[in-house]
């Protein structure tokens, strides 16, 4: 815990009390560009004295934005009980059920596609970067410091422990549009059902319908991936919706059980 002296400018705002925060500092002072960004991005999406309901459940919130020892530092709200996607998959390399996913996947798409009608592609949506809680099945799509707000500049860097989850057009600098996002969220559930990250090979045990939904959100071309509906994430969330409902009829509430401990 760092005390208040090691603040380098005093904060204009006060956390509320007994909230558990994180404290996420840039390790370079060079990198103090993402972190300020991320702050930028986050201020737009979930605006300050905003409560913790609708969209903004599915949002890191944003306390403070400032630099510890000249290094940008974002503070941010703990999410209790959540662990990442990437927890799962080292809990689970051998993949969980689909209608475990089901949940994971339609927060997700309810984060994302917000984000998208404000116009924010996140540009990062990799394992560690989904918090799911296992029996409240909340989710949240965390580190905005690569996303993009405008459509006016290309991803500016990757995660490379993740380089096969990001799509073709983010390596050739293009113009990220919502496809990038679904792509990249299609990949995490690939991994998440078993399948290969590679190949987009989902095993036979998850069934077909699930199989070819995943398929047009995974091709090579955006502008394919967008012509097959790839793209438009409230879209996605309604039609997983639909093969929910044709596969498994009155959604019935499954705690998530194999899953590591919550940290
Ligand atoms: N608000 C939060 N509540 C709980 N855990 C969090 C929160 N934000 C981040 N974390 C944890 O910290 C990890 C890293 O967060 P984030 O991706 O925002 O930072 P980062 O600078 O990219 O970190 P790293 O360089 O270690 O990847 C997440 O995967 C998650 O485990
Ligand atoms: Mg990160």
């Amino acid at each position: 815990m760092l005390g208040d002296d090691e603040f380098d400018e005093p904060e204009d705002e006060k956390l509320p009390g007994n909230v558990q925060a994180v404290i996420k500092v840039a390790k370079l002072s060079s990198d103090n560009d993402l972190i300020g960004h991320e702050a930028e991005i986050l201020r737009y999406l979930y605006p300050e004295g905003a409560r913790e309901e609708k969209f903004y459940r599915y949002l890191p919130k944003l306390h403070a934005s400032t630099k510890i020892r000249g290094r940008a530092a974002n503070v941010l709200s703990y999410a209790e009980g959540f662990i990442t996607l990437a927890d799962t998959l080292k809990a689970c390399p051998d993949g969980i059920d689909y209608r475990d996913l089901a949940w994971m996947l339609k927060r997700s798409l309810v984060a994302i596609g917000y984000a998208h009608e404000r116009g924010v592609v996140h540009g990062a949506v990799v394992p560690t970067h989904i918090l799911v809680h296992p029996t409240g099945h909340g989710a949240k799509l965390i580190d905005w410091s690569y996303a993009e707000a405008g459509g006016k500049n290309s991803i500016k860097a990757y995660v490379g422990e993740y380089k096969d989850y990001y799509p073709p057009e983010v390596f050739k600098r293009q113009l990220p549009g919502a496809e990038v996002d679904t792509y990249m969220l299609a990949k995490c559930c690939v991994a998440l059902l078993g399948g290969d990250v590679k190949t987009n090979k989902l095993p036979d045990t998850v069934p077909e319908k699930v199989r070819d939904f995943f398929r047009p959100l995974l091709l090579e071309s955006p502008g394919a991936r967008r012509l097959r509906g790839g793209a438009a994430a409230w879209d996605l969330h309604d039609r997983f919706d639909w093969i929910l409902k044709e596969l498994v009829g009155k959604p019935k509430y499954r705690p998530f059980r194999h899953c590591p401990p919550a940290r």
